[in-house]
């Protein structure tokens, strides 16, 4: 019987080499000036890859490729505007990995939200996120991959806010139809729970100690993330060259309670 080696490392030494996958490789971060995209991209120029950082806002982007040094470059984007998206991907020459934390929306009950703002988060989470990957998929190479950011309210509400509860979960099966679109660039979903960073932080204070009370007492856990454990959850999606389709929940446990 003949036998099969699959030496998936970046070196081909067989030893487990997970930054390896990375080094001289390019990232697209679009979001990725603040936050959780931040995170990721500081754990992928540590692993000697580089980073192209997307945003609205110039001087957040500076101060963030700044922070980065060498490896980082940025460009003004928004995902709300499908012109904005293909200048940012005609400035790119290869994408090796994409991931969008764009995202700006409004959460409400359906009784309370206008027509609008209910269609925020499909409006800018959802199709922004949909228009940056089929700009960015002439230049995915194709041993290359996207993660999609969707968010556990998909699996377990959190307040009232059904059409972000909707939206994420449309996000997890975009995710799989384009994995099988896609192929042999592997698509995947990180859905986390609560994070204790930066677009928690811009809310108003009572709203957040009520957020990450309320959160202490659904995890599992007992406490909410920090945007480096979203990070490592993002890098290991973009790393691992057997999963694709898959959503990962970086939720402490929260959807089990
Ligand atoms: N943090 C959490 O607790 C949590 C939990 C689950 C899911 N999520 C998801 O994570 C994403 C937010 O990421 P984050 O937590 O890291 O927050 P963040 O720090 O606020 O990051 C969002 C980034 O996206 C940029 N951005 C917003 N709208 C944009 C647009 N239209 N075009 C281009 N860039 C845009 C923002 O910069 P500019 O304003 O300068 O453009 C900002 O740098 C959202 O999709 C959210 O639903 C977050």
């Amino acid at each position: 019987m003949s036998q099969v080696r699959v030496d998936s490392t970046a070196d081909g030494s067989g030893a487990p080499n997970e930054a390896g996958e990375l080094r001289g490789r390019t990232v697209v971060l679009i979001g990725g000036g603040s936050g959780i995209g931040l995170r990721v991209a500081h754990r992928v120029v540590a692993a000697g890859g580089r980073v192209v950082l997307g945003g609205r806002t110039a001087a957040r982007l500076t101060a963030a490729a700044a922070e980065l040094g060498d490896g980082a470059r940025w460009q003004t984007v928004d995902t709300g505007d499908t012109a904005s998206l293909a200048a940012f991907f005609d400035g790119i020459e290869r994408v090796d990995h994409l991931f969008t934390t764009a995202a700006s929306y409004q959460v409400g009950p359906m009784r309370e939200l206008s027509a609008a703002d209910a269609a925020s988060p499909f409006e800018s989470k959802f199709w922004g996120q949909y228009h940056a990957i089929r700009l960015a998929a002439p230049k995915l190479a194709a041993d290359g991959s996207v993660v999609l950011m969707s968010g556990a309210a998909s699996a377990r509400p959190a307040g009232l806010a059904p059409a972000y509860v909707a939206c994420n979960a449309a996000i997890e099966g975009l995710g799989r139809g384009l994995a099988v679109e896609l192929a042999p660039v592997r698509v995947n979903v990180v859905s986390p729970g609560t994070v204790d960073g930066h677009l928690w932080s811009n809310r108003p204070d009572l709203a957040r100690a009520a957020a990450f009370d309320q959160y202490r007492r659904d995890t599992l856990l007992g406490r909410p993330a920090t945007e480096d454990e979203i990070a490592h959850s993002v890098v290991y999606l973009f790393t691992n060259t057997f999963t694709t389709g898959s959503t990962l929940y970086p939720d402490g446990g929260y959807t089990l309670r």
